[in-house]
């Protein structure tokens, strides 16, 4: 068992990164095999269009026929049991990066029949992990439930059971709220939040990370 989690944020020590990392020690407490990518330290485009992966009898077909530094991680995903995708919410979306990978990820499987099947060798275990400054109790405000929803949608493309969808809110975005511009927060509330709520976030993480290790 194989569980692979993608850092679709630049920091690699703070909320996302930290959620990511507990998924994959609840995956590992469970016995799989885990790997974390980051993508910032990774030199890839998004999908460029060429469609060599829906020629037919091409040598790539099914496959994404780009070739940088997604290419070994994309092969990586195509044979990991479960995939989770973390990321922070910049303006209201995951991060572009993570948006670029989905693009490549996605696209290869995706096969222009009338019922849009896909051709993803063997189904992939998916679950989604987003970190924001956004208060919970807007998300339905904001349109962060739909958005998550309509992800869980496209992961459908892997995962032949329900995507699953963890987060944390309101986190911790600063060292020192005091040298930054930030006056719109309440930095007391945030810091025990960070204190108080955030290890139950991460608990709810380490507990999705031994789902994700168990078989269907
Ligand atoms: C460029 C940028 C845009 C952001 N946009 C949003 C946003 O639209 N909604 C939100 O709730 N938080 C937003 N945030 C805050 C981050 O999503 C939040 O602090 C997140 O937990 C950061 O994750 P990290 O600690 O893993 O870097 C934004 C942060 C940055 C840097």
């Amino acid at each position: 068992m194989k569980v692979m989690a993608i850092n679709g944020g630049p920091r690699k020590e703070w909320n996302t990164a930290s959620m990511l990392k507990k998924v994959l020690e609840g995956s590992a407490a469970k016995g799989a095999t885990t790997e974390l990518v980051n993508l910032y330290d990774l030199d890839f485009q998004g999908c460029t269009s060429c469609f060599a992966c829906k020629l037919k009898a091409g040598k790539s077909y099914g496959k994404c026929a780009m070739r940088d530094d997604l290419t070994p991680v994309l092969q990586r995903i195509e044979e990991a049991d479960a995939l989770v995708l973390g990321s922070p919410i910049y303006f209201g979306c995951v991060t572009g990066e993570l948006r670029s990978m989905i693009e490549r990820l996605l696209f290869q499987y995706l096969r222009y029949t009338k019922d849009h099947r896909t051709s993803v060798p063997h189904p992939i275990k998916t679950a989604w992990v987003y970190t924001t400054n956004c208060p919970e109790e807007s998300y339905g405000n904001v349109g962060y439930d739909r958005y998550f929803k309509e992800n869980e949608q496209l992961m459908r493309f892997l995962d032949s059971g329900d995507p699953e969808t963890i987060f944390s809110a309101e986190t911790l975005q600063f060292e020192d709220y005091s040298k930054v511009d930030s006056e719109m927060f309440d930095v007391d509330a945030r810091q025990k939040r960070h204190e108080e709520i955030f290890p139950q976030d991460l608990q709810k993480a380490f507990a999705l990370g031994t789902r994700l290790s168990t078989k269907k």
